[in-house]
């Protein structure tokens, strides 16, 4: 086996490592995701971005992909708080969790609503 060969078997699996430790945090879940997640908005929605898929079957339950339109974040927690209504419509279900995890999915649907590449 050559010398660079070698070295080539070497260097890779240490560049993975490496790119898997400082990657990691980046792609680990974010808090926003969690909060979706354990307010259990993923019954609903999709969130294409972050491979979530929405549980339920029926259609007539399920809303729509998220993030679906630039939505602020005031707007996003004074909908699904219920305070302000959608095209007429108020929020399919209310939200019961804390003011600090709606911040936190709000910011992290911002975040993934970047146009498409
Ligand atoms: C029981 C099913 C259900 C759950 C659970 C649910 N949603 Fe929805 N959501 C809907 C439906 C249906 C619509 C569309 C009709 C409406 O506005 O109510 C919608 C609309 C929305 C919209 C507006 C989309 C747009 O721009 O038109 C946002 C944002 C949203 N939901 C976020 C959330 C978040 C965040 C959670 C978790 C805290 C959540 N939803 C939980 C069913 C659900």
């Amino acid at each position: 086996m050559s010398r660079s060969s070698r070295d080539y078997l070497l260097i890779v699996p240490t560049a993975l490592v490496l790119v898997a430790l400082f990657a990691g945090p980046a792609f680990a879940e974010d808090e926003g995701q969690g909060a979706f997640v354990a307010q259990k908005c993923n019954m609903c929605h999709s969130v294409p971005q972050a491979e979530l898929v929405a549980k339920v079957k029926s259609e007539k339950m399920k809303g729509p992909d998220l993030p679906a339109v630039a939505r602020d974040s005031e707007w996003l927690t004074q909908f699904l708080k219920r305070e302000i209504q959608n095209e007429g419509q108020e929020h399919k279900k209310e939200y019961t969790g804390t003011d600090e995890e709606l911040q936190a999915i709000a910011a992290w649907l911002a975040k993934l609503d970047v146009p498409a590449q």
